[in-house]
């Protein structure tokens, strides 16, 4: 029976990643750079935008970091409205709400601006303004959103999430506790803003959280069956900056070339997994977070580790680059040997960064409906190195009720 579910996942993710790698994805233009927010109004002037949603959330505008670019944008005579009510893992709710703003307001683009829960919302509502019969849940999957979209600005303030060059967007729905995605070429924001001013006060816990969050980007992609040279590429370059600058901006965010560093880092990441996808890290993840609201990037930290233990046997050669693109070994050293030391860095900096070892909120009682969501996310649209059956997911999930430091 195994065999021929196996059988039946492997085709149908040969034949969509076959498909998948036909499909034309777009780049957003990239501002980038120390103080390039400042060069945003300009741009949105070029597109000929006269009236922006800027869409973020309380945190970000409590901390005054959009000011500057309201004050700016009305400098330039560019129209804004402020909507800011977005929750971490966004729901659908924040969707309508934005989209209900967007269209009082008469505006005719939009800014993201925060980390992937305001850039997540806003894609959304873009892509519900330009597909005003449809409503989120009916967007739920691949390619149902139609475009042209109206033009987006995305401006990461978390290093991060990718969500700045990927073609998906995360949802939450708290009536029946899913978190889905809407994906499209569409949803890819034409114009992003890598700008490390923003992200010097980002608090450690997040700084953290986050970084490894773009770390299990690249290496889901990395490590799955869609991998191309192209997105190798960019998962390599994201390692080599994570494993190097990580740790160190979590104990010390101030240095500004190490948080640009970062935020070129999570991009990378991005453009790597928006093709090659993700695995089981982000299936497991996703359905933690639609059920207790665990934050994103701490669940994908926890979890990664015992991922990689699952299937490093499977994908020993490819760790064993990443070990040795992150400055961890020797090309002479075994696969075995610079694999299972990739994993142990991970253990190591998830240890020396406060990250816990499981999942504070999660109860065993919900264990295997979680492990049930997880695999019918995962299969067949996730190209993991080794398939994964309900009960070793529920193991999996039994290790993260033990809360290690
Ligand atoms: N679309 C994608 O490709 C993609 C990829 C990965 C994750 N996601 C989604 O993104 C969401 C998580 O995004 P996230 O991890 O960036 O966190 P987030 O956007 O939920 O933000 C977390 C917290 O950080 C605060 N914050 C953000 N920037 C800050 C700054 N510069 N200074 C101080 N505080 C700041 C926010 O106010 C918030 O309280 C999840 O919903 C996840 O599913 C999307
Ligand atoms: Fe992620």
């Amino acid at each position: 029976m195994w065999l021929v579910k196996k059988f039946f996942i492997r085709s149908l993710s040969k034949f969509i990643g076959f498909m998948f790698a036909r499909v034309d994805l777009p780049e957003p233009k990239l501002l980038s750079g120390p103080g390039s927010l400042k060069k945003l109004p300009a741009l949105i002037q070029s597109k000929g935008v006269r009236r922006v949603l800027l869409v973020s959330d309380k945190g970000i505008s409590s901390l005054g970091l959009i000011d500057p670019l309201v004050e700016a944008l009305s400098k330039a005579g560019i129209g804004c409205t402020i909507y800011d009510d977005v929750r971490p893992n966004p729901t659908i709710a924040n969707i309508d709400s934005g989209v209900e703003i967007y269209r009082a307001n008469k505006c005719d683009g939009i800014i993201a601006f925060g980390g992937g829960s305001p850039m997540d919302c806003a894609k959304v509502i873009n892509a519900r303004i330009s597909n005003p019969n449809k409503t989120v849940i009916q967007m739920q999957g691949g390619m149902k959103v139609s475009g042209p979209l109206s033009p987006m600005f995305a401006v990461p303030t978390t290093a991060g999430t990718g969500s700045e060059c990927s073609l998906g967007a995360m949802v939450s729905d708290p009536e029946s506790h899913a978190k889905f995605g809407v994906a499209s070429p569409y949803l890819v924001p034409p114009c992003a803003v890598l700008d490390a001013e923003l992200m010097v006060g980002l608090p450690p816990h997040i700084t953290s959280s986050t970084g490894m969050d773009a770390l299990t980007h690249a290496v889901e992609s990395y490590i799955g069956n869609w991998a191309s040279d192209y997105t190798n590429s960019h998962a390599e370059q994201a390692v080599k900056i994570i494993l190097r600058d990580l740790e160190a901006t979590y104990h010390d965010g101030s240095d500004m070339d190490r948080r640009q560093n970062l935020a070129m880092a999570s991009h990378h990441a991005g453009l790597a997994f928006t093709r090659a996808m993700v695995g089981y890290v982000h299936a497991i993840s996703h359905n933690l977070g639609g059920l207790y609201g665990v934050p994103h990037g701490l669940a994908n930290a926890v979890i990664l580790p015992l991922i990689l233990d699952f299937c490093r046997q499977d994908c020993e050669v490819q760790l064993s680059k990443l070990a040795i693109v992150g400055g961890l070994g020797r090309n002479d050293e075994s696969a075995k040997t610079l694999s299972v030391r990739f994993i142990d860095k991970i253990r190591e900096m998830n240890r020396n960064m406060g990250i816990p070892t499981g999942i504070a909120q999660l109860q065993a009682s919900d264990i295997p409906r979680l492990a049930r969501q997880a695999l019918a996310e995962a299969h067949p649209q996730y190209p993991v190195p080794r398939l994964m059956k309900q009960a070793e997911c529920e193991d999996i999930l039994q290790k993260l009720l033990i809360i290690g430091p």
